[in-house]
């Protein structure tokens, strides 16, 4: 991975809780966020005595790096915004400075959190690979990676993804279930039916989090 080509953007505790519907016995299970990216969830849940480690690609670059790239980047994903705001309901977010405001909080405080994060709450490695052993985690979480990008990543890694996350953790969460475009991935179904035929419980379960039009729902996969 090349940091150049590399657009952060990350979401906060307060945004996971309604992707994933965590309940307060949730914050309190042992969590795997996976391409958390620069979201602040590890930073404020780990703060409040939660047990989060994150995996993204982007943790093999330094905290100096990728505060840089988010502030290189920071107009043009704001711009891509606002020449798309149709897509997305300002009822809960009102404007683009509001949610200019919000990433960017949250993006710093992931910044001042991983440049002196313990060893081990933050690894560099991508899916469908992770290097963790089976069942470490009672909960995974993966916002805005799997499905989001359904035109880059095809249905094999997303089905290969999907076991990496079971293999490692009980339960597995997965938000949102659309693309950049807000519709419907190709890959749910698929992911679906190969996690069904292997026995293990799959939900479709609504989601408080309403920000993409569209992003109206959460996988659940548990064993
Ligand atoms: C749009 S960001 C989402 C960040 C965060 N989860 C959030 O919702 O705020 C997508 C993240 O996926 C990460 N990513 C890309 N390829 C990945 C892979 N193969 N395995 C895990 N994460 C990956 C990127 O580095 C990026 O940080």
């Amino acid at each position: 991975m090349q940091l150049d080509q590399v657009v952060p953007w990350g979401r906060s505790l307060a945004e996971y809780r309604e992707m994933f519907d965590l309940s307060e016995d949730d914050k309190h299970r042992r969590i795997l966020g996976c391409a958390d990216g620069p979201a602040s969830f590890n930073a404020e849940l780990s703060f409040m005595g939660g047990s989060v480690v994150s995996v993204d690609p982007i943790y093999q670059f330094s905290a100096d790096e990728i505060y840089q790239r988010v502030l290189a980047v920071f107009k043009q994903v704001m711009d891509e915004v606002e020449a798309n705001k149709a897509q997305f309901n300002w009822d809960v977010i009102p404007n683009t400075d509001r949610l200019g405001e919000m990433r960017l909080a949250a993006m710093e405080s992931f910044v001042a959190d991983y440049r002196n994060a313990q060893p081990g709450r933050y690894v560099a490695a991508s899916l469908p690979a992770l290097p963790f052993d089976d069942n470490y985690f009672e909960i995974a979480l993966c916002s805005h990676y799997l499905f989001l990008y359904s035109d880059k990543v095809d249905l094999a890694t997303h089905v290969a993804s999907v076991n990496e996350l079971c293999r490692v953790a009980q339960e597995v969460r997965i938000y949102p279930l659309v693309d950049l475009n807000g519709q419907p991935s190709p890959h749910v179904q698929g992911v679906i039916d190969d996690q069904t035929a292997q026995g293990r419980k799959v939900k479709l379960l609504d989601s408080d989090y309403h920000f993409q039009k569209g992003a109206d729902q959460l996988l659940v996969i548990s064993q």
